[in-house]
């Protein structure tokens, strides 16, 4: 099975992407943490990354479009994955659509989540991250067990450097202009599918399961 998921910063797409990670055996790729993990270890591709991702711009595709072809060409990818966060552009969407064909396939699932504009802002502000083992939690939404404290490896939580309320305004304007229309894109290609983001995380889940799972 073949997913990519669509929605604004902050929609949960990495949130759902784990969960259908574990539940169906297959590896998510998400593109912003693979450049995090290379700002991390200080790499060529970390550094060039950076300055776009602090200003809350995409990173061009010249840097992204081969670390996603290299990754999808891994072993573990032969049963399908979950790209998170991977298309963001109209060239990105016909990238991976042109070399998917030439391996005679195709994605099966376009997952959407949508949320409002002004509830990302809010949401935005209560993101916890682990920097040791990139675990996401949210203040209010899904807390850690002690405060502060990453119930999976014990680290000190963190604001993400692009979760200033600035830098998100910016992402969403760049998500309007430059991502939205892969929602067109996809709906043409048939593997759309839309789910309200705004549900809880365990519904909005239960909604992607009951789709993914669905006999046609
Ligand atoms: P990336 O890391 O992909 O960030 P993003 O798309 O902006 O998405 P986020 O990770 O911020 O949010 P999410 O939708 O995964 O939400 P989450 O599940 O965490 O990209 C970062 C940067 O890298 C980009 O700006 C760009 O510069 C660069 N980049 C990456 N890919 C690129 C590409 N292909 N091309 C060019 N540049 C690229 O949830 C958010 C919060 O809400 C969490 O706290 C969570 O706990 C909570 N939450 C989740 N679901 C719910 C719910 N249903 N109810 C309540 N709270 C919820
Ligand atoms: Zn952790």
């Amino acid at each position: 099975m073949k997913i990519i998921m669509l929605g604004a910063p902050g929609a949960g797409k990495g949130t759902q992407a784990k969960f259908i990670s574990e539940k169906f055996g297959i590896p998510q790729i998400s593109t912003g943490d693979i450049f995090r993990a290379n700002i991390k270890n200080q790499t060529e591709l970390g550094k060039k990354a950076k300055s776009y991702m602090d200003q809350g711009l995409l990173v061009p595709d010249e840097l992204t479009l081969d670390l996603v072809t290299d990754r999808l060409s891994k072993d573990d990818c032969k049963n399908g994955y979950i790209l998170d966060g991977f298309p963001r552009t109209l060239n990105q969407a016909n990238a991976l659509t042109d070399a998917l064909m030439k391996q005679g396939t195709s994605i099966d699932y376009a997952i959407d989540i949508e949320v409002k504009d002004e509830d990302i802002i809010r949401r935005m502000s209560g993101r916890r991250v682990c920097p040791k083992c990139g675990a996401t939690y949210h203040v209010q939404y899904n807390p850690p067990k002690n405060d502060g404290i990453c119930d999976v490896c014990g680290a000190e939580l963190m604001i993400r450097a692009d979760d200033q309320p600035e830098t998100v305004k910016k992402r969403l304007e760049v998500y309007h202009k430059q991502t939205q229309p892969l929602i067109e894109y996809y709906q043409e290609a048939g593997s759309l599918r839309t789910f309200d983001g705004m549900k809880p995380m365990e519904e909005v889940f239960s909604e992607i399961c009951d789709e993914l799972t669905k006999m046609d």
